[in-house]
């Protein structure tokens, strides 16, 4: 197999610019092989707090730290040449004051080498995304079904049913790119209002159970690539089944392993095959 190398890495400018043009493809990716692998394919690699679920088994993206965060985003961002990595603000590190915010996201942007941070929350976030753009931190919004706030919302359900829902949520939208959020993520929402956001705002959108007439996708890797199979959200796309082959080769490797097939003469040293 031959992973393609593209050579200019694309910047949260480039992004920006795709409003309304080429769709961004976006994928998350948590670690260093993984983003080697896809880094030619994406035009963004997202570091998410989903990590906390997919890698760590945790029930929520709550129990997600800083330290997390910048462990795996550090790994992705050496391994990407070309996609523009941005990395999740966890729980807790982000909501307090926009003093709070700006450590943290100096913190991530330090230690990761990463291109820009992403953020939940709408309306009571612009003034934190405001203050954040201004001293030099790229910030990608997300708003609809935002899972750190999961207790609040009552569990992982879509968002804006009512159209009261749907116009604070529209507002949220506006508010975050007026704020200076170079794209904003929208999850879970009912199609039509995807679409009206994405009309509604300057910046792009980047719908993940959104619409698509977002200006972009991402989705969870292990999601598309099959691994994940603890639940399986109605807006997730398998485009593989890995988990049954990562099984068999498993199953394969024991049963050599135990009849002694496995390590053959090729696999030692100093054996003449
Ligand atoms: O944490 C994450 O992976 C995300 C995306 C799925 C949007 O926020």
């Amino acid at each position: 197999m031959s992973v393609a190398i593209a050579a200019k890495p694309v910047t949260t400018r480039d992004l920006r610019a795709r409003k309304g043009g080429e769709p961004i493809v976006c994928l998350t990716a948590y670690t260093a092989p993984m983003a080697r692998l896809l880094d030619a394919e994406v035009d963004l690699l997202l570091v998410g707090d989903s990590l906390g679920m997919v890698v760590y088994g945790l029930p929520t993206t709550i129990g997600v730290t800083l330290d997390m965060m910048i462990n795996h985003g550090a790994a992705v961002a050496r391994a990407a040449k070309h996609a523009c990595v941005v990395v999740d603000l966890p729980f807790g590190a982000y909501q307090e004051s926009p003093e709070q915010a700006f450590r943290a996201s100096a913190r991530v942007m330090m230690e990761t080498g990463c291109a820009a941070v992403k953020l939940e929350g709408g309306t009571e976030m612009a003034p934190t995304i405001r203050y954040l753009v201004e001293r030099g931190i790229p910030v990608c919004a997300h708003i609809g079904l935002t899972p750190q706030a999961v207790h609040a919302l009552g569990g992982f359900v879509s968002q804006g049913k009512t159209d009261a829902e749907a116009e604070k949520i529209l507002a949220d939208a506006v508010a975050v790119a007026e704020a200076g959020a170079f794209a904003v993520v929208v999850e879970g929402v009912q199609e039509t209002l995807g679409r009206r956001i994405t009309e509604a705002v300057a910046v792009p959108t980047i719908g993940i159970g959104a619409s698509p007439a977002c200006d972009g996708q991402v989705l969870v890797i292990d999601d598309v690539l099959g691994l994940f199979s603890d639940f399986k959200p109605k807006f997730v796309k398998r485009y593989a089944e890995l988990a049954p082959a990562v099984v068999e080769a498993a199953r394969a490797y024991a049963a050599e392993v135990k009849s002694r097939a496995f390590p053959a003469p090729e696999h030692c040293f100093g054996v003449k095959r």
